[in-house]
Formats: structure tokens, C-alpha cells, sequence
């Protein structure tokens, strides 16, 4: 994989820059930065400048100097794409907040998502899994496994979690994608989310008439929340919760067919090898492609490199995931690396990804159930013919025909 770096870096590195060869390596020209010049400066799509970070040890120095916000309200911010940008003045959930706020509203949901918490769903989860193998293959020979199994399991358990119903799925993953679409104009992506939060209010109004023991129910039992307030922690939630899931799950599926003796590792995996395979899945996939977004509010130095009040910088949390000195022979999957726990694919510092837990639980489940049920599991298409989510803000696989 080493690329040897002849050509300068660019100028401007855009949000989604080009894949190499292999399309579970993140882009080469964000680890060519990494290697040459690991705090950069660059240019976003609308020709404005921010940072770029990429080693890992800078990028933990990052996400947990207070110093650097989450709020993109603040000059400078810097957005992935004109939709985000459009969206961001007003109605901000609390990933795009900083302390005392964010963690006034974080901690309403940390028991929620708590490891006991959810270890508790993994017979619930086990089930749906097997129900939704069973539905899959029954009288079929070929599947779109993302459409039938990868989407949906995350997708039933936010909702159950939240209490949303799953019933609506067309409509709110037909919202998420618009919004996670890089292409996406600003009406459309505002149009979506508006769309959404309005949704989100109406079931809280409903839920404060007929409560029930889901999240958005228990939210609403507080009387210093809105329903404005609850309608964006649920539609972070909602969105968060199965997106992200799904692709992992998809890639993950994907990465192991293409790497035929991690495959039979993970088929052989036993509950703790398990959970050790998905951690270094997490790392060598890393699907968040676009970089973790912060502002400085201070002067801040990082490495060898200044940055300024009011300058924007995206953490490449992808490519800090191959940084070498962290991860030896960083490009290879390797099931069984000691110490892949240590990859920063769920972020760091106080904005660490709340739904980990539950991510974890759901990729343990989906992947070792996928691959002791589907002995024969093989992708029905050529791989030069899958496609890729490039034009996305999550990375992974718009669909992935198999056959068993
Ligand atoms: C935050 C990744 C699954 C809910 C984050 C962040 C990352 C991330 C990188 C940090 C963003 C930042 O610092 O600005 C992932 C990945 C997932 C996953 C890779 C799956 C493999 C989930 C799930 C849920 C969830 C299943 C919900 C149930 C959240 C929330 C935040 C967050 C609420 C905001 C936390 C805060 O601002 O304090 N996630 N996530 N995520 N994630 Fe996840």
C-alpha cells in the first residue's frame, strides 16, 4: 500500500477527495498529508480555508482542548457542504454545542446508552437479527443485503429505543439521506430536516398525551425540555442511530468477504475475539470520511503549528486511524491486532460518540450472526461494480447484492 509521494499535496483537499485503489483506504492524498505535513492548511468546497489534521495523537490533542468548539454558530466553523452550512444557524442539536449546554443535555441520555443498558438488549437484538436472516433468505436465492438486513436492524432499535415507529422508516431514512448527501442544495437539506423536526414535535406532542417507556416519552417528562428541544435530540438519535450502524455493518460484511482469512476468523470468533474484530473494523473502516469538525476559539498550538482564533479545522479521524505509529502496518485488517481500541472512529473527548455502546452491540450481533448462518455467503455482483457511498458524509455501500 505505501505510496510514495512524488506529486505536492493540493491546495484545496475537497471533503470528499479521490479514492485510491483500494476502497477501504481512505483517500491517499489525506495520508500523504498525514506523513508530509500532518497540520495543513486547505480549502473547503465554497473556496474558504481551515486546517486539516491528521495524526492521531493531534487529533486527540484536539477533540479534548476546550479551546476548540463544536459550535457552528461560531465565525469560522468549517462546514462539509453548502447543505450544512444552510442548516446550522438555527435549530442546532447538541453535537454543535459546547459545555455547559451539551452536557446538560447529553447527560439526560448518557443512562440510556450506558454499556449495562444496552448489554441488556442483546437478546432483543439476537432475535431481530435471526428474524430478519430468516425473512431474507426464505424463498430467495440473491438479496440487497443492505436493504434487508443491515439498514434495518439498527434502524428497529433506535426506533424501539426512541419510541418512533419503524413504520415510517420510508420517510425518515428518505430524510437522512438527503441530509448526508454532499450534493444536496441547502433547500433540499433544510427541507428535510424541517421535515423531520417537524415529525419529531408532533410525536412528542403525542407522547406527552399517551406516554409510553420510549426515550422521546421520558424527555418529555421534563419540564425544563420543549418540544422543540426533544424533537432535535431525537432527530440526532434517529439519524445517528441507524446510519452509521448500517454502513459499518455493510462495509464490515464487504471488507471480510474481500479478506478471506479474517472472514473465517470472525466465523470462529468467539464473544471476546468477537468484540476485538469489530474494534479493529471500526478503525481500518473509519466511516465518517469527511472529518470532525471544531473552531478555535483561542489561539491554540498544534504540533508545530498555530492555529488561529476563528480558524476552522477537521480532524481526519480516517486517516489518523492508519497513522503507523499507532497502528503498525496500519493498511492491513488484522482481526487480531492487539490494541486496535485505541482508533478514534467514534471521536474523542466530551462529544465521544454517545451511541457506542450500542454500535458495538449491534455490529458483535450482525456480523457473527451473518456469518454463521451464511456459510456461503458471497457478493452477487463484481466487486468493481458496488458502489461506493463517496457522495456521502458516512462512507460505505449504497447496496450490496449477495448471494448465499
Ligand atoms: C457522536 C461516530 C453510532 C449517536 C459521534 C461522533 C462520531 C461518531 C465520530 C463525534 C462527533 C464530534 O465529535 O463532532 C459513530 C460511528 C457509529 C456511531 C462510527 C457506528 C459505527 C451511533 C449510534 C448512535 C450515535 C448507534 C445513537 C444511538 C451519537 C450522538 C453523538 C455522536 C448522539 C453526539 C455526542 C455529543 O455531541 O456529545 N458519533 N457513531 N452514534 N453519536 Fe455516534
Amino acid at each position: 500500500h505505501a505510496e510514495t509521494s512524488a506529486a505536492p499535496l493540493p491546495e484545496t483537499l475537497p471533503n470528499a477527495a479521490p479514492r485510491g485503489a483500494c476502497p477501504f483506504d481512505p483517500p491517499p492524498v489525506y495520508q500523504q498529508a498525514r506523513r508530509e505535513q500532518p497540520v495543513i492548511r486547505t480549502k473547503l468546497w465554497d473556496g474558504s480555508s481551515c486546517w486539516m489534521v491528521t495524526r492521531h495523537d493531534d487529533i486527540r490533542r484536539t477533540l479534548r482542548d476546550d479551546r476548540f468548539s463544536s459550535d457552528s454558530n461560531r465565525p469560522g466553523f468549517p462546514f462539509l457542504t453548502a447543505g450544512r452550512k444552510a442548516l446550522t444557524t438555527d435549530n442546532p442539536t447538541f453535537i454543535r454545542m459546547d459545555d455547559p449546554e451539551h452536557a446538560r443535555l447529553r447527560r439526560m441520555l448518557t443512562a440510556d446508552f450506558m454499556i449495562r443498558k444496552v448489554e441488556s438488549m442483546r437478546p432483543q437484538v439476537q432475535e431481530l437479527a435471526d428474524d430478519l436472516l430468516d425473512a431474507m433468505v426464505k424463498g430467495r436465492q440473491e438479496a440487497d443485503f443492505v436493504a434487508d438486513f443491515a439498514l434495518p436492524l439498527p434502524s428497529v432499535v433506535i426506533c424501539l429505543l426512541l419510541g418512533v415507529p419503524y413504520s415510517e422508516h420510508d420517510f425518515f431514512q428518505r430524510c437522512s439521506s438527503i441530509m448526508l448527501r454532499t450534493e444536496s442544495t441547502p433547500a433540499q437539506v433544510t427541507a428535510a430536516q424541517d421535515e423531520l423536526h417537524a415529525y419529531m414535535a408532533e410525536l412528542t406532542r403525542t407522547k406527552r398525551r399517551n406516554p409510553d417507556d420510549g426515550i422521546l416519552s421520558r424527555l418529555a417528562e421534563r419540564d425544563e425540555l420543549s418540544d422543540d428541544d426533544i424533537s432535535r435530540m431525537g432527530r440526532l438519535l434517529l439519524v445517528a442511530g441507524h446510519e452509521t450502524t448500517a454502513n459499518m455493518t455493510a462495509l464490515s460484511t464487504l471488507a471480510l468477504l474481500r479478506n478471506p482469512r479474517e472472514l473465517e476468523r470472525m466465523r470462529a470468533a468467539g464473544p471476546e475475539e468477537a468484540k476485538a474484530a469489530v474494534e479493529e473494523l471500526l478503525r481500518y473502516l473509519t466511516i465518517i470520511q469527511s472529518g470532525v469538525s471544531r473552531v478555535a476559539t483561542e489561539d491554540v498550538a498544534v504540533g508545530d503549528t498555530v492555529i488561529r482564533k476563528g480558524e476552522g479545522v477537521l480532524c481526519m479521524i480516517n486517516a489518523a486511524n492508519r497513522d503507523e505509529d499507532v497502528f503498525p502496518d496500519a493498511d492491513r485488517l488484522d482481526l487480531a491486532r492487539p490494541g486496535s481500541r485505541r482508533h478514534l472512529a467514534f471521536g474523542f473527548g466530551v462529544h465521544q460518540c454517545l451511541g457506542q455502546p450500542l454500535a458495538r452491540l449491534e455490529l458483535q450481533v450482525a456480523l457473527t450472526t451473518v456469518l454463521r448462518r451464511l456459510p456461503d455467503l458471497r457478493l452477487a455482483i463484481p466487486f468493481e461494480d458496488v458502489r461506493f457511498r463517496t457522495d456521502m458524509l458516512i462512507y460505505g455501500v449504497h447496496s450490496l447484492p449477495v448471494a448465499w
